[in-house]
This record gives structure tokens, C-alpha cells and sequence, in this order.
């Protein structure tokens, strides 16, 4: 613990010690002028002291009183019974992620959440979700004991994934006695510093805006200081520090030093008119005035990290800790330095701040990079000294370039973006003629993709093309394009010209090979490029290098299943998968998890697709990895829709940018494909309007799979609107709806092409149509998505009403719920047509009400006509589905629910529903947002209430 174990050291701070829960002391000097502010701090600790949560955010230029507010607010909550746990955020620590969040709750004793479990999820799990989720559950249980202030001081400087959790954690739900207190200095900090004050203020959390005190209460505070009467002259004095009470304690402080305060028959004068020097001329004469040997310990103590151990000071004055007792005592005395349990800081960070400040830059530049090295070599990691080395490094030093690279690589799971900036930062340090250089360029060039920091990206590497080697430019030309924001024949292109240059070496040939392979699947129609990517799979094994093995392997795997193998290529994606799993293979890794959710969600396998999906966004999410989040979210989409859950469909959908200004992406088209289907089924005309203009666009210019993408959309608008010719135009030509790559509304574009053919009966489109169902039967045992589907096409080209029933029967028991109502609809169709009106209602009745079920209010009307022909009458007389509350939860979500609520555990839960445990976190997950609550402890009271 900090110095609350000894009593004696006490004083010597007004700062509360180390992390976790404190108990504070009151100041000696009272807090003056502070009213409102402290009625608004006393009407929220008094509603947390009574159950009722909230936030505060307390916001004021540097000195202007914040802490001395925050500790105010901490004493009160204490005498309240309001437990206070307390984490700080230090500027030298911004890139250690969680930093102060943890300091807040694990460090507290006994620690809020379980510190052991998670640190163990490590890597593996998402932080982000654990904290959010596992740390509100924890935070939760521990309110509903004792209420709690949780106080994040200074979070200006906090690192980003605090920031992160802080937005969602922090709510005002008022039903958890939880209160929220962050500190922070006006305009100061990253933009994710505003952006999370923004998401506060846009949340209803109280803002205490701290302003200069005014001149009553400066007299006050003065009169504090000298204990006297104060005079005129001491006071217009004081003016000068424009009621800001750090500069006033300062003054008086200056003052009393220079001996100017006299104090006769109880009243304090000024002598002289002058400010004192500490605030005229800078800290480099205060220190002038100390001894040598106390001046040095403060000016080598500004260069070092926030709180600092009196060892590293020693190391850095190369004396034994010691022999630095009396220098050390005295810098406490003057208040330059104060003693923070095991540790010293200086009294106000702003006294650390001009310190450095009265340095020249060299010389502090270089005492900043050797306390780097001193601590690396006492064990720091390189993220805990990165940020003294982004500033303090001169180009060319090879130890800190080494260490922000790593401190960039290992940040890189949490934060993509902060580890573009070190990685950027670690580039500026290194020589352009250095054989590394390309290397950094194509690692800083890829984090900065991760964080969709596209234009830097590119920005960069383009610059670095022009004078790096061959090999740098073959590394470069690997990581610049992504199939996010690149479009396929950019992509080709980038490998194109890596591949002409002469001197790279095996093992970068081999990857572009096998990338060259994989971009022109995408171009492609009935398998005309596979030799590429056979070559490339040679090559790869030639050089056995696992990154062009894997996307070669993968790239073949496209082309097996678009031809019909779609067991065998689920047998090799997962083989592949568990590959990458054990190896850093990021890029490929993404490539492959996200094939594997496609093809499992493609043969109807989705609540193992959900769970990849789920672990992927996880990662993702934990990482910063905004541009794998993307490629997640699109699938999501897709898998959504595949499944039925249209309006979820279209959230992920519309969470997505629009297509890129560069051309449409592949990703771009499949989330137009979704949108249009979902506009399609909920009858959203502008909607549709706005997706069929961006297919056109996208059609023009394309490659095969964005064209045939666009003609998937374009040929569903048409066919939706009844224009027959429309619907065979863009089913014409050479749109063949399994080719590379196929995905889960492939088959629903196989489908659509065989109604088209059979409406229009053009004979070019029936074949194509029937060439598929052949296709999907190809691979032997038949998978039963395939079957049915195949059955299905076979049915709808043949009129045949049995094939129709037997493919609705197949569909009856998949996860394909949309499907099922189709085929149900079609059989429906030709029953009635073929005067089986009994059987026809029976089957269009289904179809209704399993459109219903799944939002497809369009389709289910449609349906409805159809019956209404037949004599039934049909209404839809649900209303869309709310979004949030009770009413919004679907039935999966209600099971979690209730099952929580009755103190299962997710585990629990998940064994009782048969349900992987992300899916059962997934729902829970949603279920609560729905709800608006966060913690599994909010739920009880709202199931009572
Ligand atoms: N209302 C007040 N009455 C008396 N003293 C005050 C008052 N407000 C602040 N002080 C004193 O002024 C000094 C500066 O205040 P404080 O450290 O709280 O500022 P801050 O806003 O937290 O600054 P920073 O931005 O550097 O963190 C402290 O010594 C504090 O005790
Ligand atoms: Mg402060």
C-alpha cells in the first residue's frame, strides 16, 4: 500500500498514494470559492450513497483546482460510506494498456474483478469485451454491497484502451450505485480523449467546468496561507494570478521564500510590488537558488517517468540511492518533490513541467533517452519507456528504434492505431539506406491498414517506394494493398509489380505469387485462373514458407468451392485455420478465419459460423483492428441475412462505410447485396433506390465478382419490381452465381437465377441455372444444403410441385428460415396452380408466418395476397419488432435471459441451450444493450420492477 501505512509521511502530500481504493485526508488548508461546484459533488455522492449512480466529469484548465475537487469529492464519499477506489493516468504510461482503469479496480484491496483470470485471457480473449462486460459485472457486484466512487484522475493521459472501456462502462444508469468521476485538463490529450468526453457529455453525464476563483475567495485562500489579516498590497498582488489557485500558492509561496510577507498585529503585508521571481523568471532560477546537488536531483527527477523509484534517480546520477537521502529531503521540503509510498513525484505536475522546460532541449532530450535505457536495463519493457523514447531518440539510434518497434509490435493486440503512431515514430529514427527500412515501412504500413488509417498508409508507402530496394519494395508492395479499401485490380497490380523486379528474393516471390493467386480468384470466371494459383502453391512449398503455403492453399480452396467440394474445402479451411492459429500469421489469418465463417454459414452450418464471427469481431475489437472488424462485420451481415435476422442484417450493413471513392471493393458489394435484400424484405424504397445506384456504378467498372455481385443486386431489385426483361439483362451475359468466391447469398443468387429463367423461359439462363444445381450435387456424399437447394432449383425450372414440397421439407429443419418460406411460397404457388388449393394454403400459410417471424414484412404481404386469392385471409398484424426493450429481444436472447437472471452462468447457460458459450456472451451481450443495463447485476431489478 502507499503511505497510508505511514502516518508520518502523510503531509508531506496532498496527493492520494497509489491505486485501488484510499482512504484520503483532508486537506489542512480548506477549500475556498468552490460552492456550486461542491453542491453538485454533493448532491451525486450523496444520490450514490443512496443507490442511485452517475458521472461527473470535473474539467478545468492546468491548476485551476480539479484535484484539490476530486479530493474534496473523495473525502465526502468516504464519510458517506461510498467506497472510492482511484486510478491515475501518468503521461509517460499511455501506451501500457488498461493502465489506469486497472490501477482503479484490480489494484484495489480487495480487488474489484478477478486480476489473475484477466490477465490469463491475455492475447487470447478481448480485453475490451472482459472489461466492459466481465469489469461491469464486477464493478456491479461490488456496488450492490457498498456504493462506489470510481475516480479516474487525470485522463487526459490516459491510454486508449482506458478511454475505450471508460465509454461504455461510465453510463448514467441510474440503478447502479456506482459514481463515475473523471478529471481532466481542458483541451489537453489525443482526440480519443475528447471523443470519450463527448460520448460522456452526450450521455447525460454532469460536467463541473472549474473557473478562476474569484477574488473573495483568492483573499481567502491567502488568508489561509498567512493566517493573518490580509492587506491590500499582498492582495493586489495576487491579482496576478488571474484566480488561478496554483499560481497563488505559488506566489505566496514565492513570496514567503524571498521574505516579503511580513506579518504585524495580525495582518500580512507585501513588500515591494514585484511578483517573486519562482513566477517572473522561471523555474531556472529557483533552482539556481537551491544547493547544486538538490538542484540536479529535481532536474534529472523532470526527465523521468511521472512516479519514479530513488533508484532509477541514483542510476541516473551514477551515485548510490543513499548518498542522494539529504538532496532528495531538501527537494521535498522546497515542495518540489513529494514521497508517493515507495515512490517520489514532484508536487504538481506543473512544477515537473517547467523543471523541464528550464532545460535546453538537448540536454533534456538527452537525459530523457538515458533514463530509457537505465530503465530498459533494470527490466522495463519497451511499451513502459516507448514514449519517452518516440521524443527523446535522435536518428540512427539503434536501441530505441529496436525498442519502439517492439513496443509497437506487442501494443499492436491492443491498439492498431497507437502502434501505427510508435511505428511511424521508429521509421522517422531509422536511415533511409538502412536494409531494415523497407522491412519497418511494409510492418508501419500494415498497422496503420489495421487502424483504416488508409490514406497515411498509402501515403507512405509511396513515398518510400521510390527509394527503397527491391526487396524493400516487394515487402512494401505485400502490406500496402488490403482487400478493405483496395479494389481487386489494384491488388493484382501491387503483386504485378513486385513480381517483375529481378532481385527479390524466393520467399517474397512466393507470397505475391500466392496473394497474385488469391486477388485474381476474384477475376474470375469458371476457374480460368486457377493455374495461378496452382503455380503459386508450387512455388510456396518450394521456399516452405506458411504465409504463401496458407494463401495459396486458401485461394485453391475458393476455387474447389465454387465448383461444387464444399465438405472437402470446409475440411481444409479448418485445417488451415488451426495452422494460423499457432503461427503470427495476421494477414493470412484473417483471410482464412473469415472463408471458414463464410463456408460454414454457406452449407447452414451458423451458429458455428456466429461463434467465428464473434471470436473474430472479439479480436478485432481488442486489437484496434478496425479493418478486421470491417471484414467481420460484412460477414456478419451476410450470415444475418442468411439466417433471417433481417434487421440485424441491416444494422451491421449500415455500419459499414459506403463504397470506397476508389471502386467498389468486394466487401462493398457484398454489403450492397445484403442491403438490397433487406430493403427488399421490409419494403424500404429509398433504400433500394440508393444500393441499385451503387450497383450501376459498380457494375461498369468491376471485376468478375464485384459485377457479379452487382448483377446478384441489380437482378433482385428488378425481379422484386416485376420487370421480367430487367431481371434477364443482368442475369444475362456471363453471370455465373457460383463462382469464385461463393458465400452464403450465393445460393440465394442461384435461386433467384433459376426463377428468373423460369419466368422469362430464356434458354441461355435456364442452362446456366441448371449447370449450378449440377454443381451443387457434384461432390459426393452431397452436402444437405447443397441437396436441397439443388432440389429446390430443379423444382422451380421444372414447375415440378413435389421437388418444390421436398425442397420446403428440407429447408423446414435448417438455419435457413428465409429459404424454408421460399420454397414454401413457390410449392404454395404451384399447388394452387395445379388446383391442390388444401395443400397450397397449407404451404403459402407457412410461408406467411415464417416471413413474419423474420421481419420479412414484404414477403409475408406478398404471401398474404396470394392466400387472399385462395380465400384465406391473412393480416399482418405484428408490428415491427421494437429495438430496444423487452419486446426487442428475440426469442434466443429471452432464453439467456431468463436463465441469467435466475444467477446462471454463462457457462451454464450455454450447456442448458446447447449453445457455444460466445453465442450464449453474444446474446447476452445484445440482450443487455437492448435493455440498456450493462451487468448481469442490473438485470434483477429489472425483472422485479
Ligand atoms: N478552491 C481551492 N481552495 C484552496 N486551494 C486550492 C483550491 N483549488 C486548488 N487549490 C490548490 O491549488 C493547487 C492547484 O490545484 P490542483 O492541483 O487541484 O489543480 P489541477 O486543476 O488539478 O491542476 P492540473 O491540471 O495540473 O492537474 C493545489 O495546491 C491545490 O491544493
Ligand atoms: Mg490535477
Amino acid at each position: 500500500m502507499g503511505s497510508a501505512d505511514n502516518p508520518a509521511k502523510m503531509n508531506l502530500s496532498s496527493r492520494v498514494p497509489s491505486g485501488g481504493n484510499v482512504v484520503p485526508q483532508r486537506l489542512t488548508a480548506p477549500i475556498r470559492g468552490r460552492a456550486a461546484e461542491l453542491q453538485v459533488i454533493g448532491s451525486l455522492v450523496a444520490a450514490v450513497a443512496e443507490g442511485r449512480g452517475g458521472v461527473l466529469v470535473i474539467e478545468g484548465p492546468a491548476g485551476i483546482g480539479k484535484t484539490r475537487l476530486r479530493t474534496e469529492l473523495m473525502a465526502l464519499a468516504t464519510e458517506c460510506g461510498v467506497r472510492t477506489l482511484f486510478g491515475e493516468a501518468f503521461e509517460y504510461q499511455r501506451t501500457v494498456p488498461f493502465f489506469s482503469l486497472f490501477m482503479a479496480t484490480l489494484q484495489a484491496d480487495p480487488p474489484v474483478a478477478d486480476a489473475e483470470s484477466l490477465r490469463r485471457l491475455g492475447a487470447s480473449t478481448d480485453p475490451t469485451y472482459w472489461v466492459v462486460h466481465d469489469l461491469a459485472d464486477a464493478i456491479g457486484s461490488a456496488a450492490a454491497h457498498t456504493p462506489l466512487a470510481i475516480v479516474l484522475e487525470d485522463i487526459h493521459w490516459a491510454d486508449n484502451g482506458t478511454l475505450l472501456a471508460l465509454r461504455s462502462l461510465a453510463t448514467t444508469a441510474p440503478e447502479v450505485a456506482v459514481l463515475w468521476v473523471v478529471t481532466a485538463r481542458t483541451g489537453a490529450g489525443a482526440p480519443a480523449v475528447h471523443e470519450t468526453l463527448a460520448t460522456l457529455e452526450r450521455t447525460n453525464a454532469t460536467f463541473v467546468r472549474v473557473g478562476a476563483m474569484t477574488p473573495d475567495s483568492v483573499a481567502e485562500m491567502v488568508a489561509d496561507a498567512v493566517r493573518a489579516h490580509v492587506d491590500e498590497s499582498l492582495l493586489s498582488l495576487t491579482v496576478k494570478a488571474h484566480g488561478n489557485p496554483f499560481l497563488v500558492s505559488e506566489l505566496l509561496g514565492g513570496l514567503t521564500e524571498e521574505g516579503r510577507i511580513e506579518v504585524n498585529a495580525g495582518r500580512a503585508v507585501a513588500i515591494g510590488t514585484d511578483l517573486p521571481r519562482r513566477l517572473s523568471a522561471g523555474m531556472q532560477q529557483r533552482l539556481d537558488l537551491l544547493a547544486e546537488d538538490v538542484a540536479e536531483v529535481v532536474r534529472v527527477a523532470s526527465v523521468l517517468p511521472d512516479r519514479f523509484s530513488a533508484a532509477l534517480l541514483a542510476a541516473m546520477l551514477e551515485r548510490s540511492p543513499t548518498s542522494l537521502l539529504s538532496a532528495v529531503a531538501e527537494a521535498v521540503r522546497v515542495g518540489l518533490l513529494v514521497e508517493d509510498g515507495a515512490k517520489l513525484r514532484f508536487g504538481h505536475d506543473l512544477l515537473r513541467e517547467a523543471t523541464r522546460l528550464s532545460m535546453p532541449q538537448s540536454l533534456r532530450r538527452a537525459m530523457e533517452r538515458q533514463s530509457a535505457s537505465i530503465m530498459l536495463h533494470l527490466g522495463a519493457a519497451p511499451v513502459e519507456v516507448a514514449t519517452q523514447l518516440a521524443r527523446s531518440a535522435e536518428p540512427g539510434d539503434r536501441e530505441a528504434i529496436r525498442a519502439v518497434r517492439q513496443a509497437a509490435q506487442s501494443i499492436s493486440r491492443s491498439d492498431a492505431s497507437a502502434a501505427a503512431d510508435l511505428s511511424k515514430r521508429a521509421l522517422d529514427l531509422l536511415p533511409a539506406h538502412d536494409p531494415e527500412y523497407g522491412r519497418l515501412v511494409a510492418e508501419t504500413v500494415d498497422l496503420l491498414n489495421r487502424a483504416t488509417r488508409y490514406a497515411e498508409s498509402e501515403e507512405l508507402a509511396v513515398a518510400a517506394l521510390s527509394a527503397a530496394s527491391s526487396e524493400g519494395e516487394a515487402e512494401i508492395r505485400l502490406r500496402l494493398p488490403s482487400f478493405t479499401w483496395h479494389n481487386t485490380q489494384r491488388r493484382i497490380e501491387e503483386s504485378r509489380q513486385a513480381l517483375e523486379l529481378t532481385d527479390i528474393n524466393d520467399v517474397a516471390r512466393a507470397r505475391h505469387l500466392a496473394l497474385l493467386a488469391f486477388n485474381m480468384m476474384f477475376d474470375d470466371n469458371d476457374g480460368q485462373n486457377r493455374h495461378v494459383a496452382e503455380k503459386a502453391a508450387v512455388a510456396a512449398v518450394a521456399v516452405d514458407d506458411l504465409e504463401a503455403k496458407v494463401i495459396a492453399k486458401l485461394t485453391l480452396v475458393c476455387f474447389d468451392c465454387a465448383d461444387g467440394y464444399v465438405t472437402r474445402s470446409l475440411a481444409t479451411l479448418e485445417e488451415l485455420s488451426g495452422l494460423c492459429r499457432t503461427d503470427d500469421l495476421a494477414a493470412a489469418s484473417l483471410l482464412v478465419t473469415n472463408y471458414y465463417a463464410n463456408a460454414l454459414a454457406l452449407v447452414g452450418r451458423i451458429e458455428d459460423a456466429d461463434e467465428q464471427i464473434t471470436a473474430g469481431v472479439a479480436r478485432a475489437r481488442r486489437e484496434g483492428d478496425t479493418m478486421a472488424l470491417d471484414a467481420w462485420t460484412v460477414i456478419q451481415a451476410a450470415v444475418d441475412l442468411a439466417a433471417g435476422r433481417v434487421s440485424s442484417a441491416r444494422a451491421a450493413a449500415e455500419s459499414l462505410p459506403p463504397p470506397k471513392p476508389t471502386g467498389a471493393t468486394e466487401i462493398d458489394m457484398v454489403r450492397m447485396v445484403v442491403l438490397v435484400g433487406v430493403a427488399i424484405a421490409t419494403d424500404d424504397r429509398t433504400l433500394l433506390q440508393h444500393m441499385v445506384a451503387d450497383a450501376n456504378t459498380a457494375y461498369l467498372s468491376g471485376t468478375a465478382m464485384v459485377r457479379r455481385l452487382a448483377a446478384h443486386a441489380l437482378t433482385l431489385a428488378a425481379w422484386y419490381r416485376e420487370d421480367l426483361h430487367d431481371a434477364v439483362r443482368w442475369f444475362g451475359g456471363d453471370i455465373d452465381p457460383l463462382s469464385t468466391a461463393i458465400m452464403p447469398l450465393s445460393l440465394n443468387h442461384v435461386i433467384l437465377a433459376a426463377r428468373v429463367a423460369s419466368a422469362a423461359g430464356d434458354a441461355g439462363c435456364h442452362a446456366r441455372a441448371l449447370r449450378a444445381a449440377e454443381k451443387l450435387q457434384r461432390e459426393q456424399p452431397a452436402n444437405p444444403m447443397f441437396t436441397a437447394v439443388a432440389i429446390y432449383v430443379r423444382g422451380i425450372l421444372e414447375h415440378d410441385a413435389q421437388a418444390l414440397m421436398a425442397a420446403a421439407d428440407l429447408f423446414a429443419s435448417s438455419a435457413r428460415p428465409l429459404f424454408y418460406a421460399a420454397a414454401a411460397e413457390d410449392a404454395g404457388a404451384e399447388l394452387a396452380r395445379i388446383g391442390r388449393t388444401e395443400d397450397a394454403v397449407a404451404y403459402l400459410t407457412e410461408a406467411f408466418d415464417t416471413y413474419l417471424d423474420h421481419e420479412a414484412t414484404a414477403h409475408a404481404r406478398r404471401v398474404g395476397r396470394e392466400l387472399r386469392q385462395l380465400g384465406v385471409e391473412r393480416r399482418i398484424v405484428s408490428q415491427p419488432r421494437a429495438k430496444t426493450g423487452w419486446d426487442s429481444l428475440t426469442v434466443a436472447e429471452l432464453k439467456v435471459v431468463n436463465l441469467i437472471a435466475r444467477g446462471a452462468t454463462n457457462r451454464d447457460v450455454a450447456e442448458s441451450l446447447h449453445l457455444s458459450l460466445h453465442t450464449v456472451k453474444t446474446h447476452a451481450h445484445n440482450a443487455f444493450t437492448k435493455l440498456g443495463i450493462n451487468s448481469r447485476t442490473q438485470l434483477g431489478p429489472l425483472m422485479r420492477g
